[in-house]
C-alpha cells in the first residue's frame, strides 16, 4: 500500500513561545515571510503526499485561512499587477487537498493522532509535526515512505541528539539492521539521560499504519498526564515490526526561540534577494561583541 494521506498535528498551545502564541497559532509563525506549516505541508506534497488532515484546536481558525483563498486579496493583487504575488498566493491554496478537524481539549499527540481514524481509514499515513521543518534533499516524508515499503513496517524518523538533550524527545532503543534502520523494541518519551535506551530522538515524523488506531485506545495517560504518541508506538510494536529511519537532512525545532532565531538566520542567508547584505549586516554586528 502507497502512502497518500498525512496528518499535521497543529492543536498545541505552544506556550513556549508566549506571548507571540497568546493570539495565533506557533504554527503560524513566519520563518522569514512562510508560515512554517506551509513548509511542512511543502514537504508533505513533495514526497507525493495529496491528502492532509490537519488536526487544528481552539485559536488555530489562521491557519484554515492560510490554506483557503483569499478572493478580496487576490483580485487586489491582480489589479495592481502584481501577478507573482498573485500566483504565490493562488499556490497556497492548491497545493494539496487539505482538511481540519479540531481537537476538543489539550490532550496529548497520542490523543491528536486518534481524531484522524475516520479520515485514514485503513491507510497506513505519515504524521509530519506542525512545528517542525526540517531541510533536505530528499523530503523526509519521502525518505521514510521509501523505508516503510521496503520494510513494509511502520518508520519512525530519528536523529542522534546529545546524551544531556534526551529528556526533550521520544528515544528509541533496539536492534541495528544496517546503518540507517533500527528495528525498535524500547520507545520511551523523554526519558532521563541516566536511563535512555540510546541518543536516538524520534525527529517529528512517521509512517504510521491503522494500527495505531488499537494501540491509541489502549493507551493510558503517561508523561505530563498525556496520551503519547510514543507510549503507542510502544504497544503497536509488540504486534507490528516498527523500524526507526536515521534520516538525512537538518531539522529546526522552531517550538522554542532560540533555535527559531537560529533558524531564521540560516534560512536568511539562503535567500537570494538579500542574502548578501544580511551576511554584511552579521559580519559587522559580530564584529561588535
Ligand atoms: C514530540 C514527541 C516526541 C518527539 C518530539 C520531536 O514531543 O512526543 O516523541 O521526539 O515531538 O519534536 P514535543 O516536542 O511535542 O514535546
Amino acid at each position: 500500500m502507497t502512502v497518500k494521506k498525512a496528518v499535521i498535528p497543529a492543536a498545541g498551545y505552544g506556550t513556549r513561545f508566549l506571548p507571540a502564541t497568546k493570539a495565533q497559532p506557533k504554527e503560524m509563525l513566519p520563518i522569514i515571510d512562510t508560515p512554517t506549516i506551509q513548509y511542512v505541508v511543502q514537504e508533505a506534497v513533495d514526497a507525493g503526499i495529496e491528502d492532509i488532515l490537519i488536526i487544528s484546536g481552539k485559536g488555530k481558525r489562521a491557519i484554515e485561512d492560510h490554506f483557503d483563498r483569499n478572493h478580496e486579496l487576490e483580485s487586489r493583487l491582480e489589479e495592481s499587477e502584481k501577478e507573482q504575488l498573485y500566483n504565490e498566493m493562488r499556490h497556497i491554496a492548491d497545493m494539496a487537498n487539505i482538511h481540519f478537524i479540531r481537537q476538543k481539549e489539550i490532550n496529548g499527540l497520542g490523543d491528536a493522532i486518534y481524531y484522524a481514524r475516520y479520515h485514514t481509514g485503513d491507510e497506513p499515513f505519515a504524521v509530519l509535526l506542525g512545528d517542525t521543518v526540517i531541510d533536505s534533499v530528499i523530503p523526509v516524508t519521502q525518505q521514510l515512505i521509501d523505508a516503510f515499503e521496503q520494510y513494509n513496517a511502520s518508520v519512525l524518523a530519528v536523529e542522534k541528539v546529545p546524551k544531556e538533550k534526551v529528556d526533550r524527545y521520544g528515544i528509541v532503543g533496539g536492534k541495528q539492521l544496517s546503518d540507517k534502520i533500527m528495528e525498535v523494541t524500547e520507545f520511551v518519551e523523554k526519558p532521563d539521560p541516566a536511563t535512555a535506551p540510546s541518543n536516538l530522538a524520534i525527529a517529528g515524523r512517521y509512517i504510521l499504519t491503522s494500527e495505531i488506531y488499537r494501540a491509541l485506545e489502549q493507551t493510558k495517560k503517561g508523561k505530563n498526564n498525556e496520551v503519547q504518541l510514543t507510549d503507542a508506538i510502544q504497544l503497536l510494536s509488540k504486534r507490528e515490526k516498527v523500524i526507526a529511519d536515521t534520516i538525512e537532512g537538518k531539522r529546526y525545532d522552531i517550538g522554542n526561540k532560540l533555535d527559531f532565531l537560529k533558524t531564521t538566520v540560516e534560512f536568511a542567508l539562503r535567500r537570494k534577494e538579500f542574502a548578501k547584505d544580511f551576511a554584511a549586516f552579521l559580519k559587522e554586528t559580530v564584529k561588535g561583541l
